[in-house]
């Protein structure tokens, strides 16, 4: 494609402040030429933000008068399957924020849809593209760990919003904490160390912050026999104060060494006796307008994105399952059957 990319966003939230930086720096090969937010004054802010764009406040109305190439999709997350779906009906390419969908037969309808037209389907997994997540990755290829032998991955955030917000709604949602952030790190355990084979899962809710579980720890087994765990807690008030806990922590331990990602990357290289850290460095950058980027380098040349639908769905069926685990009370072998995920 010698032209630029047209995008048409749809949903214009909180999300798209760091969507639309990805935008801005990518013009020489993007424009985003359509905006749809229900909420006018949302549609009304992006635009500013991006120097133009038609705006809408129905996202069909996008899709069939909005002349785009692409759509990114930054909505609640009920209604990621059927904007997606009639996107790709549309014949759009498709950036979807985390999680692809709800459950696993919407996800799987949003996959047959992008497969029946030929579109890209990429969900916004970005911490893939975060310099400090993607230098872990490339440590682990360049070996310094040795066989990964225990992954654990935490994630700490406190959510302020209003009390109507749909993220406090379970059924908007998909579920609580799990379903919409830990995607994140199921996504990653599953960059890092391959193939989950087992999960288990158990949470904590508090009806008075919001319907789904606020904490939930997820202890998997990869398919290589590695161990991990990874848990998310909505109720940590931490993030950004001196002296507090991690905002997002990996710590891998290996058959040869370790590392984390507390205050930068350190990794500990055993010998015959481990004896210091050593500090990686990481660019600077952020995950996001590395993963629109991306996007759009994908639908231009027409290229597999690296957090296609699949690997979106593989994240997902994680959550599921952990779900599962906490209704039956026992690990939940990988791949779901029957109605599980659904
Ligand atoms: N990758 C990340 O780190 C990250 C962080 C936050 C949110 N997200 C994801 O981004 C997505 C959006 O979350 P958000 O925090 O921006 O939510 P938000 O509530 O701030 O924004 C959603 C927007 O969608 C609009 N909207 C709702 N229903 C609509 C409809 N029927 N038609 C048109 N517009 C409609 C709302 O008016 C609102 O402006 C979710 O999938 C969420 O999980 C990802």
């Amino acid at each position: 494609m010698k032209e630029r990319l047209r995008v048409g966003l749809i949903g214009a939230g909180g999300i798209t402040r760091a969507h639309i930086p990805g935008y801005l720096q990518c013009q020489d090969r993007a424009v985003v030429v359509a905006i749809a937010d229900a909420r006018e004054a949302a549609a009304a802010a992006a635009r500013q933000a991006l120097g133009g764009g038609t705006l809408f406040s129905d996202w069909r109305d996008l899709l069939d008068h909005g002349e785009v190439d692409a759509v990114d999709i930054c909505l609640p997350h009920d209604l990621h399957e059927p904007v997606a779906v009639a996107a790709a009906e549309a014949g759009k390419h498709i950036l979807v924020e985390k999680p692809i969908a709800r459950n696993l037969r919407e996800a799987d309808a949003m996959l047959a849809a992008a497969d029946r037209a030929d579109v890209i389907l990429m969900v916004c997994h970005d911490r893939r593209y975060h310099p400090e997540f993607a230098r872990i990755k490339t440590l682990l290829e360049e070996g310094v760990v040795g066989r990964p032998l225990c992954l654990r991955l935490d994630h700490n955030q406190y959510i302020r919003l209003q009390p109507e917000h749909w993220i406090f709604q379970k059924e908007r949602l998909g579920g609580g904490a799990v379903m919409s952030c830990l995607t994140h790190q199921f996504d990653l355990m599953r960059w890092y160390g391959g193939d989950v084979a087992t999960v288990g899962g158990l949470s904590v809710t508090m009806p008075e912050r919001m319907e789904g579980e606020i904490i939930g720890v997820a202890p998997l087994r990869f398919t290589s026999g590695a161990v991990g765990d990874a848990v998310i807690n909505w109720h940590m008030q931490s993030r950004g104060l001196s002296g507090g806990l991690w905002y997002e922590l990996v710590w891998l331990s290996g058959t040869d060494g370790n590392l984390h990602n507390w205050n930068g990357i350190h990794v500990l290289r055993h010998g015959d006796r481990a004896e210091r850290y050593e500090t990686v460095p990481v660019e600077a950058g952020t995950g996001h307008s590395r993963a629109i980027a991306h996007f759009i380098d994908c639908a231009r040349e027409g290229r597999r994105p690296l957090t296609d639908g699949r690997a979106g769905r593989a994240a997902l069926e994680i959550a599921m399952a952990a779900y599962r685990s906490e209704q039956t009370g026992r690990f939940v072998d990988l791949p779901l059957r029957g109605d599980d995920g659904q």
